[in-house]
């Protein structure tokens, strides 16, 4: 496994509250195994994450190669499942220094074996990347930009780093931009139960809330906004609903034709993309997945050009 790199002292942020309690429980759940970690931080499994990186090759309509970089790499999961698809090296960069010092290496050893010299740990934030201008074929990123304190930074950051035809790959949550201000705030003040705080090791008495913890809640228009500011373009923006049945699709025509239809969520369209491949909205909007991998997380494929 290749040395650690740092781009930022392990002791800048150990004060921020959603670093300091993921460290100390990270450190705890040492003695678990690599499947029991992985489930509990990253919520899916080595086989669901290549299926993952997968789609996004059949997207690319090309196999991932050269230089990369996995963004917010929590355990390096993603990593390790890019180190086996024939690239070069990836930079698994992380700001919580116990992913760095332990869990990444035992991931990386477990999931990628002799190929495990190809993920690099290093130990930053993806809004000040230290590598060349221009030196990366493709970023990856999975959950971690809703952590972001601000999107523009993060992808204007990434931009800058990728070579011109690079791609950025996303898999995080986008919310409509139906949500308001006041169901964001709402979201972000509920304080984590104590069955969560167990789960995650943390200590069970400890009041957290979910800002706190360094969750964002953006819409569609502020991912929008972000990604058109830093100069990428969209290839892909889709968002992955769960499987329509002919009968979800009865009922919702029936309240169509009755004039009762309260949501903008359009099943119709949903049922096309799934079962036909035919998508009524361009590339721009939140269009269904035909595939239900990851439900309701958005998919984004963005072209540096
Ligand atoms: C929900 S987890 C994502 C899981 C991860 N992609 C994986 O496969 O295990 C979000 C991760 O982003 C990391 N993170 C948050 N802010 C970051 C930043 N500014 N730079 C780098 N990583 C960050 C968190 O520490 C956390 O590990």
């Amino acid at each position: 496994m290749t040395d650690a790199l740092k781009w930022i002292d392990p002791d800048d942020n150990r004060h921020l509250s959603e670093i300091k309690h993921r460290d100390e429980a990270i450190i705890k759940s040492l003695d678990l195994n690599i499947e029991e970690m992985i489930k509990m931080w990253v919520y899916i499994d080595y086989r669901k994450a290549n299926k993952l990186i997968d789609l996004f090759s059949y997207y690319l309509k090309k196999p991932f190669n050269g230089n990369g970089i996995d963004l917010g790499a929590g355990t390096g999961l993603f990593s390790s499942v890019l180190a086996n698809k024939g690239i070069n090296k990836v930079y698994a960069l992380e700001i919580v220094p116990s992913f760095i010092n332990y869990v990444i290496p035992l991931v990386a050893n477990h999931y990628s074996k002799e190929k495990s010299h190809k993920i690099i740990p290093v130990l930053g934030t993806f809004d000040d990347i230290q590598l060349p201008n221009n030196s990366l074929d493709f970023a990856f990123e999975y959950d971690a930009f809703h952590h972001s304190e601000n999107l523009r930074v993060t992808f204007s950051a990434i931009h800058q780093k990728l070579k011109p035809g690079g791609n950025l790959l996303i898999i995080d949550r986008c919310h409509p931009d139906s949500m308001t201000d006041e169901e964001v705030q709402k979201l972000l003040n509920i304080q984590y139960s104590e069955k969560f705080l167990n789960k995650h090791g943390y200590d069970e008495n400890l009041v957290l809330t979910r800002r706190e913890n360094g969750e964002h809640e953006y819409r569609k228009n502020e991912w929008m906004s972000a990604i058109e500011n830093s100069g990428f373009n969209i290839k892909v923006f889709r968002t992955f609903y769960n499987k329509v049945s002919l009968k979800q699709l009865y009922w919702y025509m029936l309240s169509t034709i009755k004039g009762k239809r309260g949501r903008d969520l359009s099943i119709l369209k949903i049922f096309l993309a799934q079962n036909f491949g035919i998508y009524l909205s361009d590339y721009n909007t939140l269009t269904p997945m035909r595939e239900s991998l990851s439900t309701n997380k958005t998919f984004i494929i963005l072209e540096k050009v």
